[in-house]
This record gives C-alpha cells, structure tokens and sequence, in this order.
C-alpha cells in the first residue's frame, strides 16, 4: 500500500445508494382534507405498496378507511357504494363496516363470524383524516398524535388551501432531508436564509428560519417575496409538517401556517400534500382572505415543483459530503430511522434531543456579494 493513499489522497468520494428501504414509516399520515371524503362516495388511495378506501359512514357521519381489496373475491371497494354505515363492494354486495367487520352479505343466510377485512386506525384533526400505519400493527402510543391548529378551528382564519402531487422515482427521504438543508432554500427557492436551526427530539424534528428576499428575484421567483419571513417548522412523526410563519408586510405581520404532508406509495413514489391557512389582517374580509391563502399556496406549489424538479434528477445518496455550512443531515436522518425500524429497535440516538443552529455569518456574506452583483449587473444591462 503506498503511503499517499492513506494519508492525503483517499481517491473520489463514491456515493453510496442501497435501493430504498421496503418498508413504511410508522406513523399518522395525512390522507387529505376531511371534507374531500365527506361526499357520500368511497375514495380509493394507494398508499404503503396497497389500495385503502375511505368512506364516510351515512348514519354516524365518521370517516373509516378499510383495505381496498375485498377479502370475499378481491373485489375493490372504491368501486363500491356507501349504503347505511357500510361500504358495499361491487361485485357481490357483502357490506363492511367502518371496524372491519363484515356487517352483512344480502344473497347469504349467515355471515361466516370470521369475516372482517382490515380498517385502519383513523384521526380526524385540523379538518384532516389521518391513517395510522405500524407493520408490527400497535396502536398510536398516548402523546404520539397529530397537534391541533387552532386557526383550522377559527373564523379569523381563512379556510385550507389544499394541493397535492405525486412523486415516482423518489424516497419520500428527499422531502424530509429539507429539514436541515439551509443551502438549498437560497440556490433552489431564490429565497435568503439568515438563521437557521434544527431541534430534533423523540418523534418531532424542527425548523427555525429567518430570511429575506432576494433583492436580485422577482417576486415570482421567490417565496418569500413580500418581506422578511420567520418560519417554524415541525415534523411530528414522519410525515406530516406543521409551519408557522410570520411575515411582514407594510408594517404589519402576517401570520399563516402551511401543512406540508406526505404518504408513501411503493418505495420509490410518494404523494405530497401541502395547504395553508391565512390569518386575517384587521378589516380583511373572507375573500381577502381566501385570496392570501392561495397566493400562500401558490409560493408553496412553486417551491415544491423546485424541489422537485432536483429530485427527478438526483439520486439517491445514503452517504452526503457535507462541509461545515451544511445543517446536521446524518442526525436528521438518524431521527427518521427511528419510523423504519421495530418499536423495540428505537435508539435513544434516535430520539434524544439534539439541537444545531449554524453560523450563518460566511454563507449570509457570501450571498449579499451574490445578490448585490446580481443587480449591479441588471442596472448596467439597464443602461445600455
Ligand atoms: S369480492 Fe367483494 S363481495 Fe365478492
Ligand atoms: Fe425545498
């Protein structure tokens, strides 16, 4: 072995991408808005490599959702129809109910008494049905659930804006790995961090931003256009984001709270979900209103198909080289193994509170030189 190989010069960093694990994270996952599903008819949706339906049961007016699949002969009950608090399949009419249970067959004397298909465990909040999903199948423990929004619940608050997309050939890790990554909001979201900071502790993993605009982008261009914006964002479990944001504008601040929400698919595709909600300023009226939160969601359907337009592109990278400016992406992802792994198998690594905020002195530098040549050079082409 010769000695330059192993003192200075290690050769090409090679990335490491096993294929993407098999199974699906544990936790509540947001299925959409509540009401989407409150429409008398079954909704089909693929999630966790199968087909769930929900349905609003007619009578009790809850929202259950089963396996798609019917245990009978296979039938797909987002095919089916909603009579009384059952959902029938369409192909030989055995209506089940929101527990599973096979609730009556028309052409049988009997029920045979085994008859149940799966239903999933359900959370209604913030005017959002969730799904709980463990492998090992345990319930949610107490003190693992979704928080309220109380601007869901209020009539100061807009009504959600609600938006999704799905994403093939991704890990729903790429959405994640955002948490921490404060680079890519100035080169990806034409947006200008000033401080940036990450809690993680047992299943929540946090955001603090600040930032500007950029000077140099058009108010298109970037999300945080109107004025300097703080954020604080919160994953509770592995899936569903809670972000508050305080912006200012005209010498007021603006409040929203955006959802940014996924389900997986298969391995390799997801269905990201993102909403907001406007506080309304004094004097605003729900129209007002209604329009700040979808030009709130617009800012967030132009940053997702930014991320996204990366993600198609990229691969998938177990092992990132990061330099000292990078947000601590190896602890994120130590924390969203804890979703992968058995209930047994959690670390206290994985949820043992960990905090990084980074000095963002150099990289703050570095971009109001960026910027301010940006438009040195816009005002000279200006001129000619
Ligand atoms: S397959 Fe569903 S009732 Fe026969
Ligand atoms: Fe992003």
């Amino acid at each position: 072995m010769s000695a330059r190989s192993t003192t200075e010069d290690h050769g090409p960093r090679r990335i490491e991408a096993g294929a993407p694990p098999e199974r699906y994270a544990r936790g509540w996952h947001c299925l959409g808005l509540a009401s989407g599903f409150k429409d008398g008819k079954p909704h089909g949706i693929e999630a966790f490599g199968t087909e769930l339906v929900a349905f609003q049961a007619a009578g009790t007016g809850e929202l259950h959702v089963l396996n798609a699949y019917c245990p009978h002969m296979g039938g797909n009950l987002a095919h089916g129809t909603v009579k009384g608090d059952a959902l029938a399949c369409p192909f030989h009419d055995w209506r089940w109910a929101g527990n599973g249970k096979c609730a009556g067959i028309p052409y049988a004397h009997r029920v045979p008494p085994r008859a149940r298909t799966r239903a999933w465990t359900t959370l209604e909040e913030n005017g959002q049905l969730f799904v709980w999903y463990d492998p090992q199948g345990t319930p949610p423990p107490e003190g693992v659930t979704i928080p309220r929004i109380e601007g869901a619940f209020s009539d100061e608050w807009s009504d959600w804006t609600w938006n999704s997309i799905r994403i093939d050939g991704s890990h729903c890790r790429e959405i994640v790995d955002n948490v921490v990554d404060m680079a890519h909001f100035f080169y990806v979201h034409n947006s200008f961090p000033t401080y940036f900071k990450n809690v993680f502790e047992g299943h929540v993993a946090s955001q603090y931003m600040e930032s500007d605009p950029r000077e140099d982008m058009t108010a298109a261009d970037t999300l945080s256009a109107q004025g300097r914006l703080r954020s604080e964002a919160s994953y509770h479990g592995p899936s569903y984001m809670i972000d508050h944001l305080w912006t200012e504008v005209g010498g007021a601040t603006a409040e929203t709270v955006l959802i940014n929400c996924h389900y997986p698919v298969s391995p390799d595709a997801f269905v990201l979900q993102y909403g907001a909600l406007v506080k309304k300023l004094p004097g605003m009226t729900d129209e007002a209103a209604a329009q700040a939160a979808a030009q709130a969601a617009e800012g967030l359907a132009t940053g997702f198909e930014e991320d996204v337009e990366i993600w198609l592109s990229k691969t998938r990278i177990d092992n990132p080289l990061l330099c000292d400016q990078d947000g601590p992406v190896y602890q994120l992802r130590r924390w969203y193994e804890q979703f992968y792994v058995d209930v047994e198998d959690v670390r206290p690594e994985m949820t043992d509170r960990f905090e990084f905020e980074i000095d963002t002195e150099r990289a703050v530098r570095v971009w109001r030189d960026e910027v301010d040549a940006n438009l040195a050079r816009r005002a000279q082409s200006a001129q000619r």
